[in-house]
């Protein structure tokens, strides 16, 4: 077992004391960099690219190479795991992910299994891959997607704005929808236990599409079944604590319910307030976001300016793991993206001391 050389980023969650606020960024392995795009082509397209295991190795560490980021975080899409069900995911250039065969009948939830881990073994070998070529050198991070987020896709067959077919069937089938989730909340269970058998040293649950519920439905739909996989997850692996974090995209309302599912840390998207929110979770949870992915479209000093307001916004003392507050944007320029993590590095020390 390799000796790990950076663990900001897993006592910031753990809310042990740091020397500096650690930052990772969503999605920051991704098209905005040049050498991504030439891997992925390489590959063929972006699931032949998660299917490789050497290559997918490559991408996930193309962005510690240039940033000094303080986790890495498994190439792979929340996807996976709908795939695995059969459900038969594509990506059509530039229209998103698609499925050949999305789940909006009675017949159809009644045939959806928890899929067989053996259909996610590719997952699986990036994660010890990655681990490998990391030698140490940054914690990695592994994910899944939430049930809700996850039934988003598989019920509307592709992205959505309206959410049209998945909240009918919510309204007049909610027995089909809690099905769904049901399924869903235990393949994601026995989703990231492999990852972290694989080696994963903290893991993700992507709730995306969560704050487009009603705040009852929030809790009846989405946090339940979030609680439901916190509780099943396997918290320690050689000799560490494995933390976990759920972002809720919009779920900056419901705060004090998200702080009781168990997890270690929340993910905050750039409308919530850092100081109001760390006030209202209190010892419970730690922090993670919240800088507005466009807000590297500004210039550096625009950049540096955001990020001592967001660290002024949690004041001093651990707990907080800067991030975007969603994913990186395509056209960010790479070199916004540098100025962003030295700022967070050089700036955040003085509430470390
Ligand atoms: O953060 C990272 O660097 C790890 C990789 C990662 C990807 N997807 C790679 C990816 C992670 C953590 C995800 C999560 C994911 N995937 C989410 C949850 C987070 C979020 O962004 O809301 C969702 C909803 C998906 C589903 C998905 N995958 C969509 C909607 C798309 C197309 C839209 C888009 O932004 O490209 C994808 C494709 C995808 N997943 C790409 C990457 C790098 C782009 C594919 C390409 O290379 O063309």
């Amino acid at each position: 077992m390799t000796v790990l050389q950076n663990d900001t980023f897993l006592r910031a969650l753990l809310r042990q004391p740091v020397e500096y606020t650690p930052i990772w960024m969503m999605r920051q392995a991704g098209r905005y960099l040049p050498e991504y795009r030439a891997t992925r082509a390489q590959a063929g397209g972006f699931l032949d690219l998660c299917k490789n295991t050497e290559l997918a190795t490559e991408v996930t560490i193309q962005p510690l190479e240039r940033f000094d980021l303080d986790a890495a975080i498994l190439f792979s899409d929340i996807l996976t795991v709908p795939d695995a069900m059969g459900l038969g995911l594509y990506f059509e250039t530039g229209e998103g992910p698609k499925f050949q065969n999305p789940i909006q009948n009675e017949q159809a939830v009644s045939q959806l299994r928890v899929p067989d881990m053996a259909n996610l073994r590719y997952v699986f070998d990036a994660v010890a891959s990655i681990r490998k070529a990391l030698n140490g050198r940054v914690p990695l991070i592994g994910f899944s997607g939430s049930p809700f987020t996850l039934a988003c896709y598989m019920v509307e067959g592709g992205g959505s704005k309206e959410f049209r077919t998945i909240k009918s069937m919510m309204y007049s089938r909610p027995d089909l929808l809690h099905k769904i989730l049901d399924v869903n909340a235990q393949a994601v269970t026995a989703y990231l236990n492999e990852q972290i058998a694989h080696g994963a040293q903290a893991v993700q649950i992507f709730d995306t599409w969560g704050g487009v519920l009603s705040h009852t439905a929030f809790r009846e739909f989405s946090l339940q079944y979030m609680k439901q996989i916190v509780s099943g997850l396997k918290r320690e692996n050689e000799g560490r604590q494995v933390p976990v974090i759920v972002f809720t995209k919009g779920g900056g309302q419901w705060l004090e319910h998200l702080a009781d599912c168990g997890a270690d840390a929340l993910g905050l998207d750039w409308t919530t307030d850092l100081a109001q929110a760390r006030a209202r979770v209190g010892n419970k949870v730690a922090l993670q976001g919240n800088f507005d992915p466009f807000a590297l479209f500004g210039s550096p000093e625009n950049i540096r300016t955001e990020v001592s307001r967001i660290l002024g916004e949690f004041g001093h003392g651990t707990g907080h793991v800067f991030n975007l507050g969603h994913g990186i944007n395509q056209h960010t320029d790479p070199e916004h993206a540098k100025i962003l993590v030295d700022a967070v590095h050089e700036l955040s020390r003085q509430y470390h001391q």
